[in-house]
């Protein structure tokens, strides 16, 4: 492997938020062409790891890099030319309520000049097929479901077809059918375009099917780096715990003492 097949790299990033301390020396490699799953308890970090690597946050120590570009260190003008070439699903969809699904899948290519203004409709409907939505253009965001904004979300951050694409949960909230075929898209757009993936989902089942690797982030670390396949023969009981889907002791000793117990007192 040469060093230009690395398109994102962490070194050693940390991160707190008012002595809360999330990251807790992050090291991470992304190679071009690969799809790389980040899974790990709500509140352990995940969306302010991807945070960190579009320069939404800064670290507080340590670097992160695109290429050669070093994120951490960018003006923001310098950051809106690199981010030009990621797309990134937010993990609440964010659309812009005040415009249509047409506006605002057209904005982020209308604010980098890419396609004339019929190209630029022409790409919208592309993208809105993709995602099964074609023909509600002229829609407000709040005359959509829950997983129909997602999806618009979805199809606005491929349509700039950008080199590397970072999802937030792109798969939560969407039927088992929707979400599958999330999942496709997502293999279809690897296997097409070449898209470099990272993705954060609770969902093992999309986990194991996209992901080529799968790593878990822990108490601010990765504790694992896995091919599906070792995920499942992996020796560690906190990502056999997390992968199954099972509650440690602790945790349910803690339900046990806790409130519930506290309200059932009363009657
Ligand atoms: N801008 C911020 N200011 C203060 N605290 C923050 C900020 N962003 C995130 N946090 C805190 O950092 C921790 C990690 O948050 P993060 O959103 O990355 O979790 P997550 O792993 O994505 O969880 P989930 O699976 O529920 O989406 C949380 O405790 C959160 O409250
Ligand atoms: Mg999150």
């Amino acid at each position: 492997m040469t060093r230009d097949d690395v398109i994102i790299r962490l070194v050693d990033v940390y991160k707190a938020f008012e002595g809360l301390q999330v990251l807790r020396g992050v090291n991470l490699e992304i190679r071009r062409g690969q799809t790389t799953v980040v899974i790990g308890p709500s509140g352990c970090g995940k969306s302010v790891l991807l945070k960190h690597i579009v320069g939404l946050l800064r670290p507080d120590r340590g670097d992160v890099y695109f290429r050669h570009h070093r994120i951490s260190a960018l003006s923001e003008n310098a950051l809106v030319k690199v981010r030009r070439r990621m797309g990134f699903l937010f993990q609440g969809g964010a659309l812009f309520d005040s415009m249509t699904v047409e506006q605002n899948i057209i904005f982020p290519l209308a604010e980098h000049r890419i396609g004339s203004g019929d190209q630029q409709v022409q790409r919208c409907r592309e993208v809105l097929s993709l995602v099964g939505l074609d023909g509600l253009q002229g829609r407000f965001p709040e005359e959509l479901s829950g997983g129909q904004k997602k999806r618009v979300a979805l199809a606005r951050a491929i349509a700039m077809a950008p080199e590397l694409i970072l999802y937030d949960e792109p798969t939560t909230g969407l039927d088992p059918i929707r979400a599958d075929l999330i999942n496709e898209l997502i293999l279809k757009l690897q296997q097409t375009l070449g898209t470099t993936a990272l993705v954060v989902t609770h969902d093992m089942a999309s986990a194991r099917k996209v992901g080529d690797r799968i790593v878990m982030l822990h108490e601010g670390k990765f504790i694992i780096d896995a091919t599906p396949d070792e995920l499942d023969r992996a020796d560690n009981e906190v990502v056999s715990r997390f992968v199954e889907g099972r509650a440690s002791p602790q945790e349910l000793a803690e339900l046990q003492h806790g409130q519930f117990s506290a309200w059932s007192n009363g009657r």
